[in-house]
C-alpha cells in the first residue's frame, strides 16, 4: 500500500483526504508543519510527499525527499510557483491539480470586490456596535463600468463571466489571448489606464513578478479597485502601501500577499506582527485582506482530494501523468 507523507496538514485536509484515501488503499501520514530542512525525514518510507502553496520546494527539499526514496510530489495545488523544477527534474515526478474550481476562486474574488466598493466589510463591524449610521458607506454601480482582466485562463473566464453578468465592459491582457466573446484584449497600460476594477489571474512567474509595481499602480484611474486572489508577489506591496497613503485607489483586496509563507493559514493573534507593511496595509479601512482562502470551497476540496490520490493512483499504475508539471 502507497504512503504519503502529507506537510502542512490542517483539520480540513483529514476531513476530505482521509476517507478518500481509505478507498483507494492509500495510508497518509499527516505532519502539521511544512515541508523543509527539518521535516524531510518524516517522508521516511513514503511514495510520495504531498504539499501545498507555502511549502517551498527547493533544491534541499528535493534532493532530501529523492535521497529518502520518495518518488512523487502530490502538489495540492494548481500553482507550482513554490516548486524548483529544474531541481526537480530526473529525481521526484511533479503532479498537480490543475483547474479544481476556477468559480471557487474567482467567485471569492467577486465577493472581496462587492465587499470593498459597497463597503460591506465596514457596515459589518459598525452594525454589530448599533451604529447605523450609513455616512462614508457609499459605492459606486458596477453596471457600466469597466474590469480589466489579467490572465484569461480558467479562473480569469469564470470572473470575466461573473463581470459580464454586472454588465460590465471587459478588457483583458494574456501572453495567449482567445477568442471570448465580449472580451477585448488591450497591452497591460491600457488595460491599467482604463479599468474601474482590475482582477489579477495569471500565475506568479519571473515574467509576472511585480507586474503591478509604482509605474503600474501610477497609471490606474483614480478610485480603481485592485483584486488579487492569484500570487502575493505579482504586486510590489512596498509600492501599493505608498501609493495608498496617496488615498488615490478605490480600494484593494488581496487574498494572498507576498510575504504570507509562514504567516497565513496560522493563527498569528497572539504574536506581535513582524511585516511592517502587511500592518500597514491593514491599517487602511479600503483594503480587505484574507488568508489565500480563494480555493475554500467544499466543491475544490473535493476536487482537490480527488485529483490529488488519481495522481498517484496514475503514477503507480503507469497510465499516462495528465497533470504532470516538468
Ligand atoms: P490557467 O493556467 O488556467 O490560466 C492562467 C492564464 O494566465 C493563462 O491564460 C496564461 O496564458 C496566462 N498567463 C501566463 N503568463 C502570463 C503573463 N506573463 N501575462 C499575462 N497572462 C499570462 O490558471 P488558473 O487555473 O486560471 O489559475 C490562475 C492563478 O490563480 C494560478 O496560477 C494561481 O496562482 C492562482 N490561484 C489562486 C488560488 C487561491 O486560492 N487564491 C487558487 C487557485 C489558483
Amino acid at each position: 500500500m502507497g504512503k504519503i507523507a502529507f506537510y502542512g496538514t490542517k483539520p480540513y485536509d483529514r476531513v476530505w483526504f482521509e476517507p478518500l484515501a481509505e478507498e483507494y488503499g492509500y495510508k497518509i501520514r499527516f505532519i502539521e508543519g511544512l515541508l523543509d530542512e527539518d521535516t524531510i525525514s518524516l517522508a521516511a518510507d513514503c511514495t510520495a510527499a504531498c504539499v501545498f502553496v507555502n511549502d517551498q520546494i527547493g533544491k534541499k527539499e528535493i534532493d532530501g525527499l529523492a535521497a529518502l526514496g520518495v518518488r512523487v510530489l502530490l502538489l495540492r495545488s494548481a500553482g507550482y510557483n513554490h516548486v524548483d523544477l529544474k531541481a526537480a527534474r530526473d529525481k521526484l515526478t511533479i503532479l498537480r491539480v490543475p483547474g479544481y474550481s476556477p468559480e471557487s476562486v474567482a467567485e471569492f474574488a467577486t465577493g472581496i470586490l462587492l465587499s470593498l466598493n459597497r463597503k460591506i466589510h465596514r457596515a459589518y463591524v459598525r452594525t454589530r456596535e448599533f451604529n447605523m449610521n450609513i455616512q462614508g458607506l457609499m459605492g459606486r454601480d458596477l453596471y457600466g463600468k469597466t474590469a480589466g482582466v489579467v490572465g484569461t485562463g480558467r479562473i480569469g473566464q469564470a470572473m470575466i463571466t461573473i463581470l459580464k453578468g454586472f454588465g460590465m465592459e471587459i478588457l483583458a491582457y494574456d501572453l495567449y489571448p482567445q477568442p471570448l466573446e465580449g472580451v477585448t484584449y488591450v497591452e497591460p497600460d491600457e488595460l491599467f489606464a482604463r479599468s474601474d476594477v482590475i482582477s489579477l489571474h495569471c500565475p506568479l512567474t519571473p515574467q509576472t513578478e511585480h507586474l503591478i509595481d509604482k509605474k503600474a499602480l501610477e497609471k490606474m484611474k483614480d478610485g480603481a479597485y485592485l483584486i488579487n486572489t492569484s500570487r502575493g508577489a505579482l504586486v510590489d506591496s512596498a509600492a501599493l502601501m505608498k501609493e495608498l497613503k496617496k488615498g488615490r485607489l478605490g480600494g484593494v483586496g488581496l487574498d494572498v500577499y507576498e510575504e504570507e509563507d509562514g504567516v497565513f493559514y496560522e493563527d498569528n493573534s497572539e504574536r506581535p506582527v513582524a511585516d511592517d507593511i502587511l500592518a500597514r496595509l491593514m491599517s487602511f479601512p479600503n483594503v480587505l485582506i484574507t488568508s489565500h482562502q480563494g480555493f475554500f470551497t467544499e466543491e475544490a476540496m473535493r476536487a482537490i482530494a480527488t485529483t490529488t490520490l488519481e495522481n498517484l493512483r496514475m503514477f503507480e499504475a503507469g497510465e499516462p501523468l495528465v497533470n504532470q508539471i516538468r
